[in-house]
Formats: structure tokens, C-alpha cells, sequence
């Protein structure tokens, strides 16, 4: 589905990213963790073209290093940011609608409005409010249906578990999980590995921009990696 090749992302002389070589097939979720200033949102902000990196970025086969953001929208790719970034000067329905901005099926807009807000109810409840009187943990899932309603293929999240409790977290992730059990590609950036590990099937590791460890979640289980790296 997705395949970076000596990805690279520089801004002057921080070389954020350096010859980042991963791919991901359909349907899997990998795990892309590391500490601060790994260079986990810049290797995102590649793929979604808003930073410029040098490299190939092959989705389904076809580089689309040099298309701009909006064509990688159209051709399956959605984020949700670091930092949640929602409108906050506009309703939640607002804010599902804006992310299916690209869409002509309205039908098809009203049915996926409704799921996701059958799978977050409490979105439902505050449907007509301003996004920036959610909560924290409200806004993040209304970032991640908002992604999701551009109906992508492959679906990016950047740190989805900041700044959240413990137990929205769990839920945020057990949505995450239900999206990639119906066929979702995903790539996950989290410094939170105990979460972004539960339903991944490759965990690849950045250290200053580049890779310290890649393999299963089983792999790092057993071994001082997750102690090395992330403390937990
Ligand atoms: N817009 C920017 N301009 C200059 N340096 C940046 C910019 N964005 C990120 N960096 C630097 O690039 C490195 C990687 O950052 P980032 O990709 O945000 O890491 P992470 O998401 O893993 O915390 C850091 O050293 C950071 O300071
Ligand atoms: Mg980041």
C-alpha cells in the first residue's frame, strides 16, 4: 500500500529525516514510535506532501512524492495532526463535513456522518457545538472521524493518545483498532508504545531521524527495547 524509500526531510541544516526505508501493506497498521524531535511528524508531513522531502513515497505502486496535498487526498490519503488540529470556530457536524469536502456522494456524507457518530456517541450529543468547547479527548476523535470522512485508504495519526487520560486513550485505540479490522491501512505515530503496539502489526522505532528498530510487537516484547526507548 504504501512504501517509503530513502525518505529524507531536511529543514536547513536539521536533518530531521535521513534515508527512512519502510513500507506498509494493505490492511496492516504499523506503529511509528519514538522520543521527541525523532522526526516522527515529519516523516508524516511527507506523505501528505505538507513537508517537502526528498526520496520516493510510493502509494499503491505510484510515486506520489511530487504530487501536491490535495491529489494525495483524492487518491486515499487522510491525517489527523499532531495537536488535533479541529476548527474550533465550528460545529462538530461542521468540522465531519469539511473533511468530506471532496466528496459528491451526499447520500453517502449523511450515511458516514451517522457512524461515526453511532461510534462516538458523545460526538452526537454535542453535534451542533462549537469543536472548542469539546474536550480534549472529544476533539480527538472528532479529528480522527473527521479524517476518516474523506473515506481514505490509508489513514494517518499523529500522537492520537496526547495529552489524553488513560482511559479516553484506551478508547481512542479501540476505534483505531475497529478501523483497521475492516480493512484500513494505518500508520500510527505515538510516544505512547503500549497503545500504539496493541493492534500493530510492524513496529519501526526513530532516533533522530533515523531507524533504531523495526519488527513485530512481539519482537519488542521480550527484548530492552521498549525500556531503551520509551521508558515503559
Ligand atoms: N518547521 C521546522 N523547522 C525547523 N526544524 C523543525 C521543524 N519541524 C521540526 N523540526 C525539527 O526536526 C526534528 C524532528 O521533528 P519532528 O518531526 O517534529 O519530530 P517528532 O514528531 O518525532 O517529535 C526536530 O529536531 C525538530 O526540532
Ligand atoms: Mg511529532
Amino acid at each position: 500500500m504504501l512504501r517509503l524509500e530513502s525518505l529524507s526531510v531536511r529543514y536547513g541544516p536539521v536533518r530531521a529525516v535521513q534515508d527512512l526505508t519502510l513500507s506498509v501493506g494493505e490492511g496492516q497498521l504499523i506503529a511509528l514510535l519514538g522520543p521527541n524531535g525523532a522526526g516522527k511528524s515529519s516523516t508524516i508531513g511527507a506523505i501528505t506532501g505538507l513537508v517537502p522531502s526528498t526520496g520516493r513515497i510510493l502509494l499503491r505502486g505510484t510515486d506520489i512524492s511530487r504530487l501536491p496535498v490535495e491529489d494525495r487526498t483524492l487518491r486515499g490519503i487522510a491525517v489527523s495532526p499532531e495537536g488535533r488540529k479541529v476548527f474550533v470556530n465550528l460545529t462538530v457536524a461542521e468540522n465531519l463535513r469539511l473533511g468530506a469536502a471532496s466528496r459528491r456522494d451526499a447520500a453517502g456524507v449523511r450515511a458516514d456522518i451517522e457512524r461515526y457518530l453511532e461510534l462516538f456517541p458523545v460526538l452526537g450529543e454535542r453535534i451542533d457545538q462549537l469543536a472548542g468547547t469539546l474536550s480534549g479527548g472529544e476533539q480527538q476523535m472528532l479529528a480522527i472521524a473527521r479524517a476518516m470522512m474523506s473515506r481514505p485508504r490509508l489513514l494517518l495519526l499523529d500522537e492520537p493518545s496526547l495529552g489524553l487520560a488513560p482511559m479516553i486513550v484506551t478508547r481512542v485505540f479501540d476505534f483505531i483498532g475497529k478501523l483497521k479490522s475492516e480493512g484500513l491501512t494505518v500508520v500510527v505515530v505515538e510516544q505512547n508504545a503500549a497503545q500504539a503496539v496493541r493492534f500493530a502489526d510492524a513496529v519501526c522505532i526513530l532516533g533522530t531521524g533515523r531507524v533504531t528498530f523495526r519488527g513485530t510487537p512481539a519482537d519488542i516484547a521480550g527484548t530492552d527495547v521498549m525500556k531503551l526507548y520509551l521508558g515503559g
